[in-house]
């Protein structure tokens, strides 16, 4: 091979390994000297916020979860419709369900206070997902950061894209694959369902029509959530431990008590059982495979560098 070639062969390699995935440039010191309270205040913030409600650690999970299937965690989900702007929020998975975007405002207001424009919304929103759920005792991990805001939101990628609770598994499959995201990290991450609430109206199917259910659970659930009505009533997704970050999720799913559809199709005779029972009797494997997923959920798509900006508000651009 001559020189020349081979020169380009290694700098076509040194590029590939450079730029391979589009999160190459996060990195979890980010703010190391531009802001170094940035952690500490995100957590002080998101420890006030779940001291006064449990509940909010899990909204705050599943805000992360809803802006970065959304043309990447870029924040999008945050901006508030004006007349000439359709954001996110009216979308038929975030409307009347998604929660925590006050809190998400006190924390941009005090790091605003102290490092006036440098700590994206859309890293706040990843900090405070991870800050969640330590809060209720699950695994801890280190989050990459320098992540941006977008300019722009996309009402219509907000309902193609979050799946819906009448999902199939193969239907759950693919909306993950279309992130990136594999069927393992799909799974581990449904074990976010370990905390937090669903009203009626997205179970009402389940525990009325479904099959694969545990009947006496049915019959609980029914109690709160009859057959017309209460569309808004809340259940827990996971009935023995709704505020504590465990495996218990996929226990119910392994006694037929999972409360949405999509929960129940990962234990429901298919291939994604074994991974479920897994789950199910090593605490340790969850907690560390959730970990890895909770950072490959965060590293779709972010707009680094001199894309996008950093708001100053959350709710809008700048
Ligand atoms: C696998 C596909 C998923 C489906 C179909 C799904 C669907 C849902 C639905 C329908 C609710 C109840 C919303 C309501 O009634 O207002 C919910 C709640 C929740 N989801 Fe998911 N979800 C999925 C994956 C995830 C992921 C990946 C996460 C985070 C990593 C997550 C975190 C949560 C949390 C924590 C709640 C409770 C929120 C609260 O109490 O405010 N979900 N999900
Ligand atoms: C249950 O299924 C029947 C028959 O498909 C349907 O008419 C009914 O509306 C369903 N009930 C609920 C609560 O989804
Ligand atoms: C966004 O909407 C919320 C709720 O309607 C409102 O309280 C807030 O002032 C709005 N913020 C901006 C910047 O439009």
């Amino acid at each position: 091979m001559k020189t020349t070639s081979l020169f380009a062969c290694i700098t076509a390699l040194l590029i590939i390994l450079c730029f391979r995935g589009s999160n190459g440039q996060l990195s979890s010191t980010f703010y190391a000297t531009s802001c170094p309270s940035a952690l500490s205040t995100v957590k002080a913030a998101v420890t006030a916020a779940v001291a006064k409600e449990k509940r909010m650690a899990a909204s705050l999970l599943r805000l992360h979860f809803h802006d970065c299937f959304v043309n990447g965690c870029d924040g999008s989900i945050l901006l508030n419709d004006t007349s000439t702007f359709t954001g996110e929020k009216t979308a038929g998975p975030n409307a009347n369900s998604v929660r925590g975007y006050e809190v998400i405002d006190t924390i941009k207001s005090r790091l605003e206070a102290v490092c006036s424009g440098v700590v994206s919304c859309a890293d706040i929103v990843t900090i405070a997902a991870r800050d969640s759920v330590v809060l209720l005792g699950g695994p801890t991990w280190t989050v990459p950061l320098g992540r941006r805001d977008s300019t722009t939101a996309s009402l219509s990628t907000a309902n193609s894209n979050l799946p819906s609770p009448s999902s199939d598994l193969s239907t759950l499959i693919s909306a993950f694959q279309a992130q990136g995201l594999s069927t393992k990290d799909m799974i581990a991450l449904s074990g976010a369902h370990t905390i937090g609430q669903a009203r009626c109206t997205v179970f009402r199917s389940r525990i009325f029509n479904d099959t694969n259910i545990d009947s006496a659970f049915a019959t609980s659930v029914k109690a709160n959530c009859p057959s017309n009505g209460g569309d808004a009533n809340l259940s827990p997704l996971d009935l023995v431990t709704p505020t504590v970050f465990d495996n218990n999720y996929y226990k119910n799913l392994r006694s037929k008590k999972g409360l949405l559809h999509s929960d129940q199709a990962l234990f429901n005779g298919g291939s994604t059982d074994a991974m479920v029972t897994t789950y199910s009797t090593n605490p340790t494997t969850f907690f560390s495979d959730f970990a890895t997923a909770m950072v490959n959920m965060g590293n779709i798509s972010p707009l680094t560098g001199t894309s996008g900006e950093v708001r100053t508000d959350c709710r809008k651009t700048n």
